[in-house]
């Protein structure tokens, strides 16, 4: 869990799940894109640029509702993790929330760099931004670098933060996990945590 100005909750408010989930499920429509647009090959018919494009706007979208997330992080109550929790399993979770948020800036950020420094017009949903930023090949290819390791290492954490997940599910039993599923049956949370604390 990362540092927040107010811990006393028990559970994430609606706003907050909602957009853990969207955003996760944008994340991988954002992956597969990426991952596969970059293999198809050049050429007066080929589906690339429509691709990149695509890829772009998503990805641009994908930042704006990530700074909505973390503005919205700051300003509302977050749960801290249960009393049993170890230090190692706080320090665990601070640390990899903490850099799932900074691949969700970086690869955005780094992506939008070299595209405004790449010889080619930025399409976003069809709408061609203003070439405001002259073509710089180096920065071009450091931007390049730096969004391909960060999207290799952001995949390695997603999967580490899957698995973290399932562990509070199937072996802590916490309710840790309950706490980021949407609440489609009306009962509160923050009674179903207490509830689960008092069993463990
Ligand atoms: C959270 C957002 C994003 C994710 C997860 C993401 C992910 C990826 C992945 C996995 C690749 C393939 C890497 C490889 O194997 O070569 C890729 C490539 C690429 N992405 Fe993104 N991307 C994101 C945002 C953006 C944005 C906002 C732009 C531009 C506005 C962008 C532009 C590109 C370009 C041009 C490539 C081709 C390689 C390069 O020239 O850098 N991406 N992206
Ligand atoms: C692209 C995929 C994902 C990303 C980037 C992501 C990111 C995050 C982040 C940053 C947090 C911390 C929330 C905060 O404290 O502000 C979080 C919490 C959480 N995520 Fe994910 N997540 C992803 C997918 C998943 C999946 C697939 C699961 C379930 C299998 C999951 C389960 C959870 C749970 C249970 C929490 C709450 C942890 C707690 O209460 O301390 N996440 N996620």
């Amino acid at each position: 869990m990362m540092p927040s100005t107010e811990e006393h909750t028990t559970a994430f408010n609606n706003t907050a799940i909602f957009l853990h989930w969207f955003i996760a499920l944008l994340l991988l429509v954002q992956f597969l894109i990426g991952l596969d647009m970059v293999n198809i090959p050049k050429g007066p018919d080929s589906t690339r640029a429509f691709w990149f494009n695509t890829h772009k706007s998503i990805g641009i979208f994908i930042g704006c509702i990530v700074l909505f997330r973390l503005y919205w992080r700051f300003q509302s109550k977050v749960p801290g993790l249960p009393p049993k929790a170890s230090s190692w399993e706080r320090f665990a979770a601070t640390a990899s929330h903490a850099s799932l948020y900074f691949c969700m800036i970086v690869m955005p950020l780094s992506g939008i760099l070299g595209s405004l420094f790449s010889k080619y017009d930025l399409l976003v949903f069809g709408v061609r931004l203003p070439k405001f930023l002259e073509h710089d090949p180096v920065i071009k290819e450091l931007m390049t670098i730096i969004h391909q390791s960060i999207s290799y290492f952001f995949l390695m954490l997603i999967s580490v933060h899957i698995l973290a997940a399932v562990k509070h599910l199937v072996i802590d039993c916490d309710g840790v996990f309950d706490r980021m599923m949407p609440n489609f049956s009306g009962t509160s949370k923050e009674r179903n945590f207490k509830k689960n604390e008092k069993q463990n």
